[in-house]
C-alpha cells in the first residue's frame, strides 16, 4: 500500500488529473469506476477547467461508479448528477462512455441490470469484470462505496449490492469488495480535517486486528496497487509519514 500526501488538496486533484491523463494515453479502453460524494468534486472541477479539459483522450475512457445513491440523475443526491454537471458536461467525453447506475430504477432490477453489463464490457479475470482503476472515498466510519461496516459481508459472491445507508436509511448501489479487490489499481481519496481521525485510524494503525472490520481498511486490491491519496490536513499525525 502506498500513501501519498500532498500539501494541498489542489495540488492533489492535479496529480490525480495527470494520472488520468496517462491511463487516457492506454491504446484501448479503459474502465475507471468513480467514487461518489464531495470528495471528488473539486478533482471534477479542476478537470473541466484546466487543460487536462483538451488534453485527456476522453474517448479511451469508460466511466462507472463505486456506489450511487437510489435517486433520480437530476437529485442532488446522485454521483453520476454530480460529475455531469461539474465534469461530463464540460469535456468532450461521448454519451456511450459512462455507464451511470440507474438510481431511479428499482434496486434489485438495477442491481442486474449493471452487474450484466460490467460482465459483458469489462474483461474477466478471476472470475469477476476487472477495472483498471476505481477510485474510492472514505467515510468517517470507515465506509467505502456503499460498503458500511458490520453491514454487509465483504465476501459477497456478487458484482453489486443493493443496501441501505446505516444511518440514513437511503437506498443504495454498490460494487462488492471482490470486484473492488479485483481491480488493477485502487485510489483512497481523504481530503480535509475532517477525516483525519479515520485516514489514522487505518493507516497508522499498528494492530490491523483494530479495524479490521472496516470496508476502506479491509479493501485493497489483490491484483495491483492501492494507495491513499491524502492532503496535509488529512494526513496530519500519521505516524511515519511525512507531511
Ligand atoms: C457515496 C460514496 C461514499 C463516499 C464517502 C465519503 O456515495 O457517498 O461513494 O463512499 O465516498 O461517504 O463521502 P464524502 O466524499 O462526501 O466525504
Amino acid at each position: 500500500m502506498e500513501t501519498k500526501v500532498f500539501e494541498s488538496a489542489a495540488q492533489l486533484v492535479t496529480a490525480l488529473a495527470d494520472e488520468l491523463q496517462k491511463i487516457s494515453e492506454c491504446k484501448r479502453a479503459v474502465h475507471v469506476a468513480l467514487s461518489g460524494g464531495s470528495t471528488p468534486t473539486l478533482w471534477f472541477e479542476f478537470l473541466a477547467a484546466s487543460a487536462f479539459r483538451d488534453s485527456i483522450h476522453w474517448s479511451h475512457i469508460h466511466f462507472w461508479w463505486g456506489d450511487e445513491r437510489c435517486v433520480p440523475p437530476e437529485n442532488p443526491e446522485s454521483n453520476y448528477g454530480t460529475a455531469s454537471r461539474l465534469l461530463f458536461q464540460k469535456v468532450n467525453v461521448e454519451e456511450e462512455n459512462i455507464h451511470r447506475i440507474q438510481g431511479e430504477e428499482d434496486p434489485q432490477v438495477e442491481k442486474l441490470r449493471l452487474s450484466k453489463e460490467l460482465g459483458k464490457r469489462l474483461p474477466i479475470v478471476n472470475g469477476l469484470p476487472q477495472f483498471d482503476w476505481i477510485i474510492l472515498g472514505v467515510g468517517e466510519d470507515g465506509h467505502t462505496a456503499s460498503l458500511f461496516p458490520g453491514q454487509y459481508s465483504l465476501n459477497a459472491n456478487e458484482t453489486v449490492v443493493a443496501v441501505r445507508h446505516p444511518e440514513t436509511g437511503q437506498a443504495r448501489l454498490s460494487l462488492t469488495a471482490p470486484v473492488i479487490e479485483n481491480a488493477r489499481r485502487v485510489s483512497y481519496l481523504a481530503m480535509g480535517r475532517a477525516k483525519r481521525i479515520i485516514v489514522n485510524q487505518i493507516l497508522a494503525d499498528r494492530d490491523p486486528g483494530l479495524c479490521s472490520h472496516l470496508p476502506a481498511a479491509r479493501i485493497q486490491s489483490r491484483e495491483g496497487d492501492t494507495e491513499w491519496w491524502l492532503d496535509r490536513e488529512s494526513a496530519l499525525g500519521i505516524e511515519g509519514v511525512a507531511v
